[in-house]
């Protein structure tokens, strides 16, 4: 796949990703406008949306179509979305800026923007479960338990806890790995998982190493989110540079050093690429999605 067709690719994954979203979120005019103008304001904000890609390049390798991914891809953004709302709240990151834009609290209020990100959390159970397409009622649940889990005091929230508790001290290496693998590599696996759980003839191997992968870019992920912390600039970020030294997190750059971080980061999206060895050109968004999550540069 030539990086013209991959951006090509993403493209159209986007497009089709804003428009499933749009349609799901309650109107700005449905009361309570301003609760429903906070979520939309935070989620159709212009996120890259690596979650609802990775959920359509994994149907891609699975022979999946994409109409019956688009619940799944909403749902998990909608989670990514909640958890950014609350990240940038005062009583965590404080952050003033998110996707180029003032954060939600900063927009809105604070009161509106934990209730905004409440709601988020919610539309994306809701949206799973109102997915009456081809998808059976027990996959549904399925894909319900396993997308509360990811986002849950064993997934998302807790590493979010770990990662709060964390500031100002210092970690050993499996400390930190813990931490990144809970506040983003869960959810990042829930987006693979979920459109595994959708063709239920997939042999289980094949299962077992895409979750591997989905493992490896989920750690990669959130290295590189450090790198880019150091490295980046606030512009090009759309949030605010240099953060996380200031709130004295614990990170990859801290712990390893920049050129430390970026070889873990390597190191993983190879051990990614490795696990998709079965599969043929189906899998390239697949392949070239993780090369993505360590080079990008937002
Ligand atoms: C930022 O996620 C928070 C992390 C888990 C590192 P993204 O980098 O995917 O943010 P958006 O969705 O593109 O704004
Ligand atoms: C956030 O990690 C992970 C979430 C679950 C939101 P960060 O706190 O590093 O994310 P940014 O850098 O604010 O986007
Ligand atoms: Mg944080
Ligand atoms: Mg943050
Ligand atoms: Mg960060």
């Amino acid at each position: 796949m030539t990086p013209d067709a991959f951006s090509t690719y993403i493209e159209g994954c986007r497009e089709r990703f804003e428009s499933a979203l749009r349609q799901r979120l309650p109107d700005e005019n449905l009361q309570p406008t301003r609760l429903h103008a906070a979520m939309r304001y935070s989620a159709l904000a212009p996120g890259k949306r690596v979650r609802p890609i990775l959920v359509y390049a994994t149907g891609q390798s699975l022979g999946v179509a994409p109409e019956r991914l688009d619940a799944a891809a909403v749902a998990v953004e909608l989670i990514h979305a909640f958890s950014l709302v609350h990240d940038d709240l005062p009583a965590m990151d404080n952050d003033d800026l998110r996707r180029g834009i003032p954060t939600c609290h900063k927009a809105f209020d604070e009161a509106t923007a934990i209730l905004a990100g409440d709601a988020l959390q919610t539309l994306a159970f809701q949206v799973l479960c109102q997915d009456h397409g081809e998808t059976s009622a027990t996959t549904r649940l399925r894909m319900l338990e396993l997308l509360a889990q990811a986002s849950g005091s064993r997934g998302m929230a807790g590493g979010q806890t770990l990662d709060m508790e964390a500031e100002g001290r210092e970690l050993a290496l499996p400390q930190l790995e813990n931490i990144h693998i809970h506040k983003t590599g869960a959810l990042i696996r829930a987006c693979v998982r979920m459109a595994c759980l959708i063709d239920e003839a997939q042999p289980q191997e094949r299962k077992e190493r895409l979750d591997h992968y989905a493992k490896c870019v989920g750690l990669a992920f959130q290295i590189r989110d450090d790198i880019l912390d150091v490295e980046s600039d606030t512009d090009s970020l759309g949030k605010t540079q240099g953060k996380d030294q200031i709130s004295r997190k614990a990170t990859y750059p801290s712990l390893l050093g920049l050129a430390g971080a970026r070889e873990k980061a390597g190191a993983l999206v190879n051990d990614a690429l490795v696990s998709l060895h079965d599969l043929g050109p189906e899998a390239d968004p697949l392949r070239r999605l993780a090369e993505y999550i360590v080079s990008r540069n937002r």
